[in-house]
C-alpha cells in the first residue's frame, strides 16, 4: 500500500451551536456544547486513515490531558503516531468554534504546542517522508518546518500537496511553493495568496494561473457548494459538488484533502479523485464536529 504522511496541527475543538453569530459586542445564548477532536492536520490525517491510507502523522501536543487524549485518539484510528511529538513549553492547540444555523462556523485558533513545531522534528522524521509516497500539509503551524519537509520530500521524489489553510498573513515564500506539487486553497485562501478576487469562474481561473505562476506545478481552488475548479487536460474545469442538507461544515475541507490524497495514492485520475473526495467531505457536512464527522470507507 502507498503511504502518506501528513504534517500540521492538533487542537481540541470547543464547539458551541447557535442560531445566528453573535455580532462585535453581543451576547447569544447558544445550544449544544462539545468537545471534539480537531485541528487541520489531524483532522486530513485521520480522513485519510479511515478512508484506508497508511497514515503517518507528525505534529506536536502539549503534555497534559488534551495531548494524550489524541495520541490514543490517532492509534485508534490507525495512525503511526511515532513522531507525534510533546512539549513541556505550551499546552495542547485549542479551536473555539461556533456554528450556525446554516452549518456554517467561525473558528479562533489558540495553537500552542502546534507553534513548536520545528524543522528539527521533520529532520526526525526523515524515515517516514522518505519511506512515504505523499506528502500533505496545512498552514496552522510555522512555516519553517513545511519549508524543510516540502524540500526534502521533493528532493526523495515525493508528491507535495499543500492546503494553505488557514490563509496566510504573509506572503507564501517561493522557496516553498516550488517543492509543492499541488495546492488546493479555497477562495478566500487563493484570494489572500494570488491577490486576484474571486467572484466568479473567470476569476477563480485566473487565480489557479497566478498560483501556477508562483511556482506551485498543479492547483485547484475549492468553492464550497459550487464545486471544484480544477485542470483537466491542461484546461480549468468546474468539477460538482455533491448536492446535501449542510449541518456542519466543519472540516469539509480537509476531509476534501485527506480523501483525496488517498485517491491519488492510489493512483486515481483527477476525475476520480476529486468525486471520491467531494462525496467524502458531502458526509462530513451532513454530520456534526470535525473527526467525528468523517466517513469510513464502507460509509462511501
Ligand atoms: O478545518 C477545521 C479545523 O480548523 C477545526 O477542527 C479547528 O481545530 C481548526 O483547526
Amino acid at each position: 500500500m502507498k503511504k502518506l504522511v501528513v504534517i500540521g496541527s492538533s487542537n481540541m475543538d470547543l464547539v458551541v451551536s447557535t442560531e445566528h453569530f453573535p455580532l462585535p459586542g453581543q451576547t447569544v445564548l447558544g445550544n449544544k456544547f462539545m468537545t471534539n477532536f480537531g485541528g487541520k492536520g489531524a483532522n486530513q490525517a485521520v480522513a485519510a486513515s479511515l478512508l484506508g491510507s497508511d497514515v503517518t502523522f507528525i505534529c506536536k501536543v502539549g503534555n497534559d490531558d488534551y495531548g494524550r487524549a489524541m495520541i490514543e485518539k490517532f492509534r485508534k484510528d490507525g495512525i503511526d503516531t511515532r513522531h507525534v511529538s510533546t512539549t513541556d513549553q505550551a499546552a495542547t492547540g485549542i479551536a473555539i468554534i461556533t456554528v450556525d444555523a446554516k452549518g456554517e462556523n467561525t473558528i479562533v485558533v489558540a495553537s500552542g504546542a502546534n507553534s513548536m513545531l520545528t524543522s528539527e522534528d521533520i529532520i526526525n522524521a526523515e524515515s517516514a517522508i522518505s519511506a512515504a509516497d505523499v506528502l500533505l500539509m496545512q498552514l496552522e503551524t510555522p512555516v519553517e518546518p513545511l519549508r524543510t519537509a516540502a524540500r526534502m520530500a521533493h528532493e526523495m521524489g515525493k508528491y507535495v500537496i499543500l492546503n494553505p489553510a488557514p490563509a496566510p498573513k504573509k506572503p507564501l515564500l517561493s522557496d516553498l511553493l516550488k517543492h509543492i506539487d499541488l495546492i488546493i486553497p479555497n477562495e478566500t485562501e487563493a484570494t489572500s495568496i494570488t491577490g486576484v478576487e474571486i467572484s466568479d469562474l473567470q476569476s477563480a481561473e485566473l487565480a489557479m494561473e497566478a498560483l501556477k505562476g508562483m511556482g506551485v506545478k498543479d492547483a485547484m481552488i475549492t468553492l464550497g457548494e459550487k464545486g471544484v475548479l480544477a485542470y483537466e487536460d491542461g484546461k480549468a474545469k468546474l468539477f460538482p459538488t455533491c448536492k446535501v442538507q449542510a449541518i456542519d461544515t466543519t472540516a469539509a475541507g480537509d476531509t476534501f484533502c485527506g480523501a483525496l490524497s488517498v485517491a491519488i495514492c492510489q493512483g486515481k485520475g483527477k476525475k476520480e479523485a476529486i468525486a471520491f473526495a467531494n462525496k467524502a467531505a458531502a458526509y462530513t457536512v451532513q454530520h456534526e464536529g470535525a473527526q467525528c464527522a468523517m466517513p469510513h470507507l464502507n460509509d462511501l
